[in-house]
């Protein structure tokens, strides 16, 4: 049995009525094609997913509501419209048509969180191509990977980042053209562009937008959404995160992650929410003072920020006026029972806890303000969505035994396919269950718990990074034969990401001197920092003999993690000597 502390749904502050009222009504009694009329469909059953999240307001009052208020890293503002931001979307796409770009084009977007990213996305979808999304935290790398696999035609990027496509730059042989944002003519050239456009009318299956995502093996694989993923991102935004047309809203997450897209630019618009967007780095004093400054009502964020306000005693939540929070909610990896006890002191709002992926496009288990919250608990799949705990062979599980959390397909934004990978694809698949590659449990009331991940994927920060990658930025520095990289338990950051290197034999005698140790160490961070991406470098390195391999040469990562908890290493029986 699972000891838990319960909020009771009766001690939330209810201050406006809550879309779901009774979740196992609504659970009992939803289908998708009954929720077909929450989104707007063109004749003949098609659709543009940048349609309805922008331009469907424009029929209505909402059109001269804030759509969107920006905040700069330095400071400054600006705000749009509904109508202000269709027009600017209107505008790219007229920019893109006008360089060649035809639907099913990838174009791919490499920005921090300015407003062109927003509406730069929104016209890519508006003309039918593909719009992908490049944190600008990455490096060559990264950037090569993900430009040559999509086999991208367009970037959208600034003068800036733009640098580090220079080395990459004669690979890519499908990019024809780089668009700099603040290059001397851009604004007028954008401004040219009519603010009118004939919208694409889509398929609901035709491609919308592609995120590169990590598994345990091999490179970076595009997850490829389609259009009618709208409809879930609208209902979850409505059901979860309770929109309603009063709230300012604002999601943390950077674009270059699903949360950013799901819900900053498609289901949160699509529900005429104005949102805040907030361009700089994570700090807590200006983080309290957005909240503060904007009345934001709904704060969508993850667990790590929340541990790092947390770990901050010189600023807290109690030196602002945040009384316009009314719902809060987190994602990404664990919430920690602290946190949740933390908000309901501090914010008197319990974190409501929900779980998804990028492969899954929309949230899928979740707590609900109308539901008691079991804090640990991820709460229960949505309205729309069946989940089990099965095993490997996809057979469900009983309540209470852990097994690999499985949804049933069939809601609308499950991922389309991967990216000319349509085997990977499939391997998803068990027993007509996608296997989520989640490990957890379900209790006798229902809830859902997380354990762990199945695989070697690391959590470090909310972002998910694949340690494949990670080894294969290690190898390339001369210093190094072979890299072991795993996620080490952190109390903020939720796992580090630390390596193992073998080392060549001539800095063998070097390290036996322990400056001369740190400095390679700390110089081959850093080299990870500057070839992969900025949040994807180990932050601890560990310089070993050899490192632990099955017979067929596979590095065992479960091991080099189990030696460095201190636990049992378990079945050894495939490991080549050690
Ligand atoms: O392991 C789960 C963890 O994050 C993974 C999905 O990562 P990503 O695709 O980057 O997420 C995008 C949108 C959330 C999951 O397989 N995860 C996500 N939410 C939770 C979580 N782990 C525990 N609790 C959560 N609420």
């Amino acid at each position: 049995m699972i000891q838990t502390d319960i909020f009771p749904k009766n001690n939330y502050p209810f201050r406006l009525p809550p879309h779901l009222k009774n979740y196992q009504e609504t659970y009992d009694n939803f289908n998708w094609q009954g929720a077909n009329n929450e989104i707007v469909f063109f004749d003949n059953g098609k659709l543009n997913a940048a349609y309805n999240a922008v331009d469907r307001h424009l029929n209505s009052p909402r059109k001269d509501k804030i759509a969107l208020i920006w905040q700069g890293a330095t400071g400054n503002r600006q705000t749009f419209t509904f109508n202000q931001l269709a027009a600017l979307s209107n505008q790219f796409a007229h920019l893109l048509k006008g360089k060649g770009v035809q639907k099913g084009d990838r174009v791919f977007i490499f920005l921090p969180r300015v407003p062109y990213l927003y509406a730069s996305f929104l016209g890519i979808l508006k003309i039918g191509s593909i719009a992908g999304l490049l944190f600008s935290a990455f490096q060559e790398n990264a950037l090569l990977d993900r430009l040559k696999d999509s086999g991208a035609k367009i970037l959208i990027t600034n003068s800036q980042l733009s640098q580090r496509m220079k080395n990459i730059r004669s690979q890519l042989p499908d990019l024809k053209e780089i668009i700099i944002i603040d290059s001397d003519n851009f604004d007028q050239e954008l401004a040219s562009q009519s603010g009118q456009l004939e919208i694409e009318k889509t398929d609901p299956s035709d491609y919308a937008f592609m995120l590169y995502t990590s598994g345990t093996t091999g490179k970076p694989k595009g997850v490829v959404h389609h259009h009618y993923a709208i409809l879930s991102e609208h209902v979850t935004a409505k059901y979860v995160l309770d929109i309603h047309e009063e709230d300012i809203y604002w999601c943390t997450a950077d674009p270059g992650w699903v949360t950013g897209i799901a819900y900053t630019i498609l289901g949160s618009w699509s529900c005429g929410v104005t949102s805040v967007i907030y361009e700089g780095r994570f700090d807590p004093a200006t983080w309290y003072q957005i909240l503060a400054d904007n009345h934001v009502s709904i704060w969508y964020t993850a667990p790590t920020a929340i541990r790092m306000l947390m770990g901050k005693e010189d600023v807290t939540p109690k030196q602002y006026d945040l009384s316009h929070l009314r719902h809060i909610l987190s994602v990404g990896e664990p919430l920690n029972p602290e946190a949740i006890r933390w908000s309901v002191k501090q914010l008197g709002l319990p974190f409501h806890d929900n779980w998804w992926q990028t492969e899954t496009g929309c949230i899928c288990i979740a707590n609900y303000p109308t539901m008691d919250i079991k804090i640990g608990s991820m709460g229960k799949p949505v309205p729309g969505i069946q989940a089990a705990i099965v095993d490997d062979q996809g057979q469900i599980l009983p309540p209470e035994r852990e097994g690999n959390i499985a949804l049933k397909p069939g809601w609308p934004s499950m991922m389309k396919t991967i990216w000319q990978n349509e085997e990977k694809y499939q391997s998803y698949f068990v027993n007509d269950w996608y296997l989520t590659g989640d490990h957890g449990l379900i209790d006798n009331q229902g809830y859902f718990w997380f354990i762990g991940r199945a695989d070697d994927v690391i959590k470090t920060s909310g972002e998910r990074v694949g340690p494949f990658e990670v080894e294969s930025a290690l190898v390339e520095h001369p210093a190094v034969i072979e890299a072991g990289v795993i996620g080490k338990p952190d109390p903020v950051r939720g796992e580090i990401i630390k390596a193992f290197v073998v080392l060549e034999q001539e800095y063998l005698e070097k390290i036996k001197d322990s400056t001369y140790s740190d400095q390679l160490k700390q110089e081959l961070s850093q080299y990870v920092k500057k070839h992969l991406a900025g949040h994807a470098y180990p932050r601890e390195i560990e310089f070993i003999d050899k490192l632990p391999k099955t017979r067929s040469g596979k590095i065992m990562r479960r091991i080099l993690k189990a030696k460095e908890l201190g636990q049992p290493i378990g079945d050894t029986s495939t490991l080549e000597e050690y």
